[in-house]
């Protein structure tokens, strides 16, 4: 190896983006080079050859026999930069003889070379600081040889697109040089056999269809076998897929929109039966053709599978058989049924696929006079649960499912839904269904690769509104933690620290779900209290510490109790309240746990603290309205915190273990044209200004995007900024916690009641992001951005685009989005659908 110095480090010239332009000629580089060519290479090449432009001389040679007259090159020149991620195409040429010759590595970090020919390609390694590498390219031809050296000077990863615009525009809008292919839509056939979807209202069987409002997402690598899991599969691969809900869009599921859905009405069971299947989770088989082909998922795949409200689950951990549990339908309490309102995902190292029950309470049915039934019944304690989870006397249920009279009489998918306690029935629960929601609100865990396999419900992890569950680092030997969101206003952070320390085996065991026993099973569930100082305390949830006994607030009767009503537990322990925890992500480089809180309307300044300093009024315009008109002169306004932020925190330690961390927030949501003091706090311009962030995910650690500097991606909710964009995503290289200071906020916040209040709030906030945090994606109408993962490499990104058109009808679709993707296509119905994205010269998304 030939010694390379750091002074190489300072010098930039010669900005050959090797994966961005075509090469310059030869003669140009000789003439850029030849006056610098002591300060390239004078601490560089130690034999002191002298360089033209990445052509060594070989009278002046570096001391190898064969040197001996033959003219080689490098055509890119002696000097070389480029950045973490980025492919860098060095070619080579022995002109005067058409000879082939060699690339090798001769210093720096070790890459993989690709060889064709006189062609080498490589992918540049992460790096913190700015690094050499050295290639040497030697040819021998006629009893002459020659060689000649470039160094490749790689910078730490930077963002490697132009922002896209914010636009109100029916498609998805992504930077130049990448192309957006959709693959899997609403309605789409999983099953050989199943007809392709008419999407006029007509289609059934959405049990082997895909389902609608497409949420958190995870793709796993598939070995040859079709079978088995190969995590570094980048050409074929399983994706499990998350069916949220059908808000908004239901009407596009029927030929004239949903019937019966009103005050005292009852629906039909086909509807029913439709909407139902509609929710849940997929599973399906995709593929990528030779030659960088489009993908396509693979409609017989015997991997598919659709998981719906319906499917058969297993409750595991410690409330498994608890009496809470107990209903018509699993009288021992070992068992619940199906999944609903799955919304982020989490992706577990042993290659299964976690998905999360967010807004179940609203689909069940609660009929007055239920609470005295309880009361009676000596189940008191239950009517305080059901509240503290939002299920109230006088709730119908989305979608009314309970009021179908089922044509086999014996079927209960549609009864389950009501939870009223019914007179005749065992006072225990078992014989109705009014212990039904405490079977909701769970993590579940999915084998992809056994399509016969029961999904398990972890109630370790505790029972609320879950959005998303992901695993920080796995570290050999330490227990790992999970993170999780409850989406709502003013819940909580959560994160579940195994009871079973990493075994780096377990990764490829093949019992999967076994794994899964080991680790999501047993340990201990914390909820987070963030103090002003920037410091915070993970809080255990454990049966009779700190309060959580039978003489609580809520008489919490064994740990089981303390897991079904987490949110009682956490209130007891000081939790503090957040503004809608939503995704949450892990820096696989450093650690630091991000979380999205969305935004939240009841922030007023009188509830301002630190981790949630923000509460204002956003002025959603229409036409003719004032900017930042105070009260604002629309009736749409947001109030509270309306653009939301993004809080990270840093354990103490570095490990997963920890109950102490240290936080600040990494960016806050606005406008651009907002105020800069005290709305706009992290100076957001017209390329990255958002709004509601919600799906949040890191690059996995098996490319660049997650190693070094990693990359993160960033989704939106809105409501808020709708006026001026749709949803979107951005790409960020963030920096740690603490990189910034700490930040007074002055809040004004006006009601529409024309009341003003006031606070001062002195909050943490991360260094301003600037330039490492740009617009990548603009979705079509009345879209949410959710759900992304990648392929192992980084160069196919899976995003999903959630209910394009929610606020339309059938009769007058308000978005046509995918068919508009590539042509106007009036009054065609949109559709959910999940979309790759991959760079048109083939390589790593983002950078
Ligand atoms: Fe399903 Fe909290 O978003
Ligand atoms: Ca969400
Ligand atoms: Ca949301
Ligand atoms: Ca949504």
């Amino acid at each position: 190896m030939k010694t390379v110095t750091s002074a190489l480090d300072l010098y930039h010239d010669g900005d050959v983006d090797t994966n961005r332009s075509a090469n310059p000629h030869l003669a140009d580089l000789i003439a850029e080079r030849y006056s610098r060519r002591q300060t390239l290479f004078g601490g560089l090449h130690a034999a002191g050859a002298a360089v033209f432009g990445g052509m060594l001389l070989s009278a002046c040679g570096d001391g190898d026999a064969g040197d001996t007259g033959l003219a080689v090159t490098i055509t890119n020149g002696a000097a070389v930069a480029t950045s973490s991620g980025r492919t860098v195409t060095l070619n080579g040429d022995v002109a005067s003889s058409g000879a082939t010759g060699t690339f090798t590595q001769v210093a720096g970090p070790a890459v993989a070379l690709a060889t064709t020919g006189n062609v080498a390609t490589f992918v540049a390694p992460a790096v913190t600081t700015s690094t050499p590498l050295q290639f040497s390219f030697k040819a021998t031809a006629g009893g002459s040889s020659g060689e000649a050296l470039t160094t490749v000077t790689v910078s730490p990863a930077a963002l490697g697109f132009s922002a896209v615009a914010k636009s109100l525009a029916d498609v998805v809008a992504v930077p130049a040089g990448h192309t957006v292919t959709v693959l899997y839509r609403t309605g789409d056939p999983i099953a050989s056999g199943v007809s392709a979807y008419a999407n006029n209202g007509t289609d059934v069987n959405f049990a082997q269809r895909a389902g609608d409002h497409h949420d958190g997402m995870t793709y796993f690598g598939l070995a040859a076998s079709g079978t088995a899991p190969n995590p570094s599969s980048n050409t074929r691969g399983v994706l499990a897929l998350n069916h949220e809900n059908i808000a908004g869009t239901v009407a596009y599921l029927h030929a004239a929109g949903q019937t019966g859905n009103v005050s005292g009405g009852t629906r039909p069971e086909a509807e029913a039966i439709k909407e139902i299947e509609a929710h849940g989770v997929s599973v399906i088989e995709v593929t990528r053709g030779a030659g960088n082909a489009a993908w396509s998922y693979v409609q017989a795949s015997a991997l598919n599978r659709r998981i719906t409200p319906n499917t058969t689950m297993a409750l595991n951990g410690p409330a498994r058989g608890n009496a809470l549990l107990r209903t018509l339908f699993a009288p021992t309490g070992v068992q619940a049924r199906g999944t609903i309102n799955n919304c982020a995902n989490g992706t577990m190292p042993w290659q299964t696929y976690l998905t999360n029950e967010e807004n179940w309470a609203g689909y069940f049915r609660r009929d007055a006079g239920d609470a005295a039934r309880r009361t009676a019944a000596g189940r008191a304690k239950e009517n305080q649960s059901l509240a503290r989870y939002g299920i109230n006397e006088g709730a119908v249920g989305n979608n009314r499912w309970s009021t179908v009279t089922p044509a086999d009489t014996a079927s209960t998918v549609f009864a389950r839904w009501n939870a009223t306690v019914q007179p005749t029935a065992a006072t225990d629960g078992t014989g109705d269904f009014s212990h039904d929601p405490f079977g909701m609100g769970w993590v579940v865990e999915i084998d992809p690769f056994d399509p016969a396999s029961t999904p398990r419900k972890r109630t370790a992890l505790g029972r609320m509104n879950h959005e998303g569950c992901q695993i920080g680092r796995t570290i050999a030997g330490v227990r790992p933690a999970f993170y999780m969101g409850d989406d709502a206003q003013n819940e909580y952070i959560y994160k579940f620290v195994s009871n079973t320390a990493w075994v780096a085996a377990d990764a490829t065991a093949t019992d999967r779900l076994a794994i899964g026993d080991k680790y999501l099973d047993a340990g201990t569930l914390y909820v987070a209290r963030f103090a002003a100082d920037g410091s915070g305390q993970w809080l255990p949830l454990v049966f009779g510490q700190n309060g959580l006994t039978s003489t609580a607030a809520y008489p919490f009767a064994d740990q089981a109790d303390v897991l079904i009503n987490a949110r009682l537990a956490a209130d007891i322990l000081g939790a503090t309240r957040m503004d809608r925890p939503e995704w949450t992500a892990v820096n696989p480089a450093t650690g630091e746990m991000y979380c999205t809180l969305t935004n939240n309307s009841s922030r007023t300044p009188a509830t301002t603290d630190a981790p949630n300093p923000r509460a204002y009024v956003d002025p959603k315009l229409p036409q003719g309205d004032v900017v930042n008109a105070d009260p604002p002169t629309s009736a749409q306004a947001t109030r509270g915190n309306a653009n939301g932020h993004v809080i990270r925190l840093r354990e103490t330690g570095d490990t997963s273990e920890a109950t102490g961390f240290a936080w600040d927030i990494y960016a806050f949501g606005s406008g651009a044209d907002l105020n800069a003091a005290n709305i706009n706090l992290s100076g957001l311009d017209a390329t990255n200004d958002f709004s509601s962030p919600d799906g949040l995910w890191f690059g996995v650690a098996s490319n660049v995007t997650g190693q070094a500097t990693p990359l993160l991606w960033m989704q939106t909710d809105d409501g808020a900024y709708t006026d001026v964009t749709n949803c979107m995503m951005l790409a960020a290289i963030p920096g740690t916690v603490g990189d910034g200071g700490t930040r007074t906020v002055a809040n004004t916040l006006t009601t529409a009641a024309n009341a003003t209040t006031t606070s001062s709030v002195t909050t943490r906030i991360g260094k301003a992001p600037g330039t490492a945090l740009r617009r990548f994606l603009v979705g079509p109408k009345e879209c949410e951005i959710t759900g992304i993962h990648s392929t192992p490499d980084g160069r196919s990104l899976f995003v999903n685009i959630q209910h394009p058109g929610e606020n339309g009808t059938a009769a007058a679709p308000s978005s046509n989005w995918p068919a508009s993707q590539t042509a106007a296509a009036p009054g065609v119905r949109p559709r959910s659908a999940t979309i790759v994205i991959t760079r048109d010269d083939g390589g790593i998304v983002g950078l």
